[in-house]
């Protein structure tokens, strides 16, 4: 067998979990200081191959080829010992040491213990590690739990580097990102590329990829499907698209016949201590209201005062014209009111249970009959929502951590959509999705609106909201600045109106 002379061959890899084959032969190279995108649907197989180079999984055929040698790696150690470093969207710090103590966590230096090591060496050091970030000025005494995420992310970043990471992976870095900090992220990519680290880069944010990528793999069901060169920046959207769904993607927003009728939802001068005031709006039948704002501007509090999670400190809330007066959530679905969560790892799904169970959880009512969980109901509601939101692949009874990241995300709509919501309320519901899942999850709000819901749209991807909403309504510290109607929606206007201006 010919040894190749890329930095990093991952070769005809191969992997079957119980039930599924999450990878088929696939093979990509990778060069030193190269940012590699790759890219496919959820389910794809993407996290799996970076696993199996991270360690945290065994392939079960195929080889890795580092400079040209093959490569051992069976643990997450071994694969630290290559230079290889992953960053993924949960970050992996100890929130209560500083950032200084996090950096050097796990180094056998000269006391061995940390807390024999000379402080102000582990400052120093982790400083000028920082310092070749260029990402502005961290105190690294700070504790990694009063920094933001995005900061949390570049500790992690200059953490592999004191690593001597000669490979950098990012499985979907700027999920939880505002504009600013993925910016801030790009410029620590061409940092790395300059100092000739490779990067392999895993996000569905498309623009993204097409900006920072110098060449893109997209794979399919397990298998390659197509290597795209991006040294230009110049490769179309529409053909990453189509090689990652197998087909063109039309419709991509439907437009839909909602007819947006009597108003269902008012909201006058709410406020929330801290989060929000004298916030004022209204919702009609069938009419998509999208929240559009800077992380922190206060959507997702007001969602969840409205959804009875949070106490109002002042204002009112009609239902139908009517005071809604509710104590809890328990209060506000009974109202009609739904909300899908955003952090759908800590809110929305119990990860050890399977896909079945969870679906059905806050649904014992719609399974029982006479207070027995009945088999034949339930299964026929799973298999419901599995088809109607095409999670992949379509087994209740696998153990939902198994799922990808996106398939979680259509279970947590599911498990919520039972219920038939009045006002739906969606955080931030494609989230790491894929184009396709995400255009499923286009059409089934249309569909919603037509039988009626009222929807509640909270996004922080303008092409979204525009692509959807009938109106906007901008939030910036905790206030509504701007209010935009179909036909009127400008990018820029939305985003200045964001931004407090
Ligand atoms: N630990 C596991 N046990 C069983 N099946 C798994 C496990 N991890 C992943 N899978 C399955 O392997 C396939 C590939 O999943 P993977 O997480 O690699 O997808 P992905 O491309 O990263 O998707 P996403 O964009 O949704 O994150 C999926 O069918 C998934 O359900
Ligand atoms: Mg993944």
């Amino acid at each position: 067998m010919s040894m190749p002379s890329e930095f990093l061959v991952m070769r005809n890899i191969s992997k079957t979990f119980p039930g599924v084959r999450a990878l088929s032969g696939v093979t990509i190279s990778l060069n030193k200081g190269e940012v590699l995108a790759l890219v496919g649907e959820n389910g794809a197989g993407k996290s799996t191959l970076m696993k199996i180079l991270g360690g945290v999984y065994q392939a079960g055929e195929g080889d890795i080829f580092i400079d040209g040698q093959e490569a051992a790696i069976h643990t997450p150690l071994d694969s630290r010992k290559y230079g290889i470093s992953m960053i993924f969207q949960e970050v992996n710090l100890v929130p209560t040491l500083s950032i200084a103590e996090n950096m050097f966590l796990g180094k056998e230096l000269a006391g061995g213990i940390l807390g024999r090591l000379d402080r102000n060496t582990m400052r120093k050091k982790s400083a000028e590690v920082l310092a070749r970030l260029d990402c502005g000025n961290l105190n690294t005494a700070a504790l990694v739990k009063d920094i933001t995420l995005a900061k949390q992310q570049m500790v992690e970043i200059a953490k592999s580097l004191m690593n001597q990471s000669r490979i950098i992976v990012m499985d979907e870095p700027t999920s939880s990102l505002t504009g600013a900090e993925a910016e801030a992220l790009f410029s620590i990519i061409n940092t790395l590329k300059e100092q000739g680290i490779a990067v392999i880069y895993i996000s569905h944010k498309l623009e993204e990829i097409e900006r920072i990528s110098d060449r893109i793999i997209v794979l399919r069901d397990g298998k390659f499907i197509a290597e795209l060169d991006n040294s230009k920046k110049n490769v179309e959207k529409n053909l990453i698209v189509k090689h990652m769904v197998g087909r063109d993607l039309t419709d991509f927003y439907p437009a839909g016949n909602a007819i947006i009728g009597e108003e269902i939802l008012k909201v006058v001068n709410l406020g929330l201590k801290g989060k929000f005031n004298r916030v004022s709006f209204n919702l009609r039948q069938g009419e998509i209201l999208g929240f559009s704002g800077l992380i922190g501007a206060g959507r997702t509090e007001l969602a969840k005062t409205i959804f009875g999670e949070f106490k109002k400190d002042e204002g009112e809330i009609y239902l139908s014209g009517k005071p809604l007066k509710i104590e809890n959530v328990r209060d506000a679905i009974k109202e009609g009111i739904t909300l899908i969560p955003e952090d759908r790892k800590r809110e929305g799904l119990v990860l050890c249970l399977s896909l079945a169970d969870n679906i059905c959880l806050p649904n014992a009512g719609e399974v029982s009959s006479a207070g027995v969980v009945s088999r034949g109901k339930k299964n026929a509601l799973v298999r419901r929502f599995i088809n109607e939101l095409q999670i992949r692949p379509a087994l209740p009874n696998r153990t939902a951590i198994d799922f990808s990241g996106g398939n979680q995300q259509k279970a947590v709509i599911a498990k919520w959509l039972v219920k038939n919501p009045k006002i739906l309320v969606l955080d931030e519901p494609t989230r790491g999705v894929d184009v396709g899942a995400k255009s499923e999850i286009y059409a089934l709000m249309r569909r919603l609106t037509e039988k009626g819901v009222g929807i509640i749209f909270i996004s922080s991807e303008m092409p979204e909201l525009i692509g959807i909403c009938d109106r906007i309504l901008v939030m910036n510290e905790g206030r509504i600045n701007g209010e935009f109607k179909k036909g009127k929606m400008d990018q820029n206007a939305i985003m200045a109106a964001a931004a407090g201006i």
